[in-house]
């Protein structure tokens, strides 16, 4: 039988809120407020996959021992229970039972707060003051301006961020060792390049990856994302750029990417456009550069409204040459 592992997201989730890494600022607050066992109703906001839920639940664990958590609090997911029923009888009869004998107050964890209609939100509003003695709600959102502004006001807002390069690789590592991998830095890097600060992705990545060797490089991270490699779209653009250059062997490099990672002509320009914008001024001169983008730009546009993009490719390396023999 396949044995189906759990995933590393759930399994390496911080149960505490000093486990949390980064968002230090927001997590030394909510420390706080545990310790005085009393704080407002909370509105966390921010991307995906960079703590909110987890300190939502981080917090319910450092308040309440593990018997009582289930009679105080009420997780609710506002994009599954969306409306205003919900609110009005689920969250209300939860919300006005007094807490358990030794807890001041109950826990009501609304995620995908932005999901609810505006008059769901209103109901709740009414709610959160009703029972404001004995009920905090913690409400979780991607976009805080989708939250009605009354409750905005009875909330403190904290906004999370996507989480920084040394804190997602501190947490791969801390994985990759409860593992017992081996991933090296540059692979560190690539899975926290394509994250983008989101924890939840790049954990999920390191786990794809190990499923395919337990020994982690740079080329199994970019394998298991179909992710391109950069030195490859590079080599394209220095065919280009050559004392001599060599348009056919330029345009095979660009019609292998398209066919070994299935890229679309408008993923292409994507990852030429940033190659050229991050390619040093020794190797490309800085009007060269220019005129590249510009013609990128061009191409982009012509792609999008439905041209044959490997004509456009061609053309742009065709014009990329151009432009470079100009500069000699
Ligand atoms: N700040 C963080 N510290 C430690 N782990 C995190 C952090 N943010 C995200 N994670 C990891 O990513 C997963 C998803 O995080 P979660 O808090 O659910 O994200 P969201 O911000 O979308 O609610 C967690 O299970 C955990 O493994
Ligand atoms: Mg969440």
């Amino acid at each position: 039988m396949v044995k189906i592992e759990r995933m590393w997201t759930e399994l390496f989730r911080p149960k505490t809120l000093d486990e949390v890494v980064g968002q230090v600022d927001i997590v030394k607050s909510l420390e706080q407020f545990v310790r005085r066992v009393d704080f407002p109703h909370m509105l966390f906001s921010g991307p995906p996959g960079v703590g909110k839920t987890t300190c939502a639940e981080a917090i319910v664990n450092d308040l309440y021992p593990a018997a009582e958590r289930g009679g105080n609090v009420k997780r609710l997911n506002a994009s599954d229970d969306r409306g205003i029923n919900v609110v009005r009888q689920d969250i209300k009869n939860f919300a006005r039972i007094l807490p358990s004998s030794s807890s001041s107050f109950k826990l009501i964890i609304l995620d995908e707060a932005d999901q609810m209609t505006n008059d769901a939100q209103h109901a709740l509003r009414q709610t959160m003051e009703r029972y404001n003695e004995i009920t905090r709600f913690i409400l979780i959102c991607n976009y805080s301006s989708k939250i009605i502004s009354p409750i905005q006001s009875r909330c403190a807002i904290f906004r999370f961020r996507g989480l920084e390069k040394k804190d997602i690789k501190f947490q791969l590592r801390h994985i990759a060792k409860k593992k017992q991998l081996i991933v090296d830095e540059e692979a560190l890097d690539a899975l926290y390049e394509s994250s983008e600060g989101d924890l939840r992705q790049a954990i999920n990545a390191l786990q794809a990856s190990a499923s395919l060797t337990s020994d982690i490089s740079v080329e199994v991270v970019y394998q298991v994302q179909g992710y391109v490699k950069p030195v490859e779209v590079r080599a394209a653009i220095l065919e280009c750029l050559k004392e001599s250059p060599n348009f056919i062997s330029a345009r095979k490099h660009i019609q292998n990417l398209m066919e070994s990672y299935g890229l679309s002509g408008q993923d292409l320009v994507k990852h030429l456009n940033r190659e050229l914008g991050r390619m040093s001024d020794d190797v490309l001169h800085e009007f060269i550069r220019y005129e590249a983008l510009s013609m990128l730009s061009e191409v982009d546009y012509r792609i999008a409204t439905g041209c044959n993009p490997l004509i456009q490719l061609d053309a742009f390396l065709a014009k990329l040459i151009l432009a470079s023999q100009k500069q000699r």
